[in-house]
């Protein structure tokens, strides 16, 4: 029987939902909740699948992991294994995959401020290549490159004045967002120029992100023929062209019944057929990347928690409360975000219950469900979350002084535990005694 929305998922013989061949009521058992789970294979198949439209098209192209999503030592390992590059936006995104020990050419480095300190560390690691954002940025690498005697391989980010917001796509003129080098008020012009004086940076291209969740590739079409609109005038004028095109990440998954993504192929065939298109004259095909983040982990991630405490408020609303919440998955408090859910040790029921999934947060705001059909529920039953890959451990927080559950990665009927459960003795590590603290004169 399949259960999950992505649909690896199956139930044991007691009613349990199982996840990579593992009871999942077991693994709460095991492990403690809340708990991260997540189905490896399910991120294997993803990441074979942007692989193989690529291989399809025969293009030169990497896959680059936006560990933003979900980063911890066994994800980025698992991302190495996959042949999978890596966009990393900080030292400590960066210092997680040196001790993982990615392979530091396929590394990717993003920010819109990276600071001096971070810059050096990827110098001296020797990653593959940085994602400038802005003029500060270029002229610090160039400086700090120099001085250490090296060359930076770079791309600049820049905002080509499309925006994809899920279904729709928005076109500014001058672009409002703090990232990247603005395309139309001529300052990616600019930066190409300046870089053609710097001795400590090799160009290699641009990239470009449009956004998260987008559901369509007409948003990736659109960025495409905007950014060759220029390309071919500089190309006439000083004869530059990209070595490499980033196209960015944000290819949207489904959390609920009502999100319809397509298969990531689709994009991948609609990138590459419309550079194909505007490549004209001498100009070569560049070489293709792309950075998805929740696409690879996603859907292959539930969050298992106990049920709790009820609320019953007649006709109104039944809260069930859970052992777990905004500090485990901020999404729903922050973006409104929509999840579907199951009582874990009831498969074989009828979700006939309406209930609103509460978290243990003292803010009200704090509800990871509202208006959820369940199965009915008492303290005690286990409850999963479904599509809770991305964004939620790498956005979990200690609000309340909660600790940040464990990570278990699940294949082939074997649990992994990749990140322990925080302790209290966790949440006090770096807190010091009152007068400790002062600094004398
Ligand atoms: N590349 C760049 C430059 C990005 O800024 C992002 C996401 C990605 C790639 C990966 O995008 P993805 O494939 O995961 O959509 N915390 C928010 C998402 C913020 C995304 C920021 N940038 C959320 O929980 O929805």
């Amino acid at each position: 029987m399949i259960v999950n929305l992505y649909g690896t998922s199956a139930v044991s013989d007691e009613g349990h939902l199982k996840v990579g061949g593992i009871d999942t009521v077991q693994l709460g058992k095991k492990f403690g909740t809340a708990l991260y789970v997540y189905d490896v294979a399910m991120i294997r198949d993803k990441a074979r699948a942007f692989r193989s439209a690529f291989e399809r098209e025969n293009v030169n192209y990497q896959v680059a992991y936006a560990s933003k999503a979900f980063s911890c030592m066994a994800m980025i390992q698992l991302a190495e294994e996959e042949g999978l590059s890596l966009d990393v936006v900080s030292g400590g995104e960066l210092y997680t995959a040196l001790k993982a020990g990615f392979p530091v050419e396929r590394i990717h480095f993003h920010g819109n401020n990276k600071s001096e300190s971070e810059i050096r560390m990827a110098l001296d690691a020797e990653i593959g290549c940085f994602v400038v954002d802005n003029f500060y940025e270029l002229s610090l690498l160039e400086q700090i490159a120099e001085e250490k005697n090296v060359k930076a391989n770079v791309l600049l980010r820049i905002t080509p004045g499309i925006e994809a917001h899920t279904h729709d796509y928005i076109l500014t003129g001058q672009e409002d967002s703090k990232f990247g080098f603005d395309l139309q008020s001529g300052q990616v012009e600019r930066a190409i120029l300046d870089v053609t004086k710097m001795s400590a940076i090799h160009l290699l291209g641009l990239h470009c992100h449009i956004g998260s969740q987008i559901f369509e590739t007409n948003g990736f079409v659109m960025a495409i023929e905007k950014i060759y609109s220029y390309l071919t005038t500089w190309y006439d004028a000083y004869g530059f062209e990209p070595e490499v095109l980033n196209l960015g990440g944000g290819f949207g998954i489904r959390y609920t019944s009502e999100d319809h993504p397509l298969p990531v192929g689709n994009y991948i065939e609609a990138m590459i057929e419309t550079i194909r298109n505007q490549v004209t004259g001498q100009m070569n095909m560049p070489e293709i990347w792309i950075e998805p983040g929740r696409s690879l982990v996603g859907e292959a991630g539930l969050t298992l928690y106990t049920v709790g405490s009820h609320k019953n408020v007649p006709e109104l609303r039944h809260y069930l409360a859970v052992d777990g919440g905004m500090t485990d998955n901020l999404r729903p408090a922050l973006y409104q975000a929509k999840y579907e859910a199951t009582i874990a040790n009831r498969m074989n029921e009828a979700k006939d219950h309406l209930y609103s999934v509460a978290g243990k947060c003292c803010e009200s705001g704090d509800m990871l469900i509202w208006d959820c059909q369940l199965q009915r529920a008492i303290a005690g039953d286990t409850m999963a979350v479904f599509s809770t890959g991305a964004y939620g451990y790498s956005m979990a927080n200690n609000y309340n002084r909660l600790p940040r559950p464990a990570v278990v990665f699940v294949e082939n009927g074997e649990a992994n535990l990749v990140v322990e459960r925080e302790s209290y003795e966790d949440l006090v590590r770096h807190d010091l005694p009152l007068k400790q603290a002062i600094i004398s004169k």
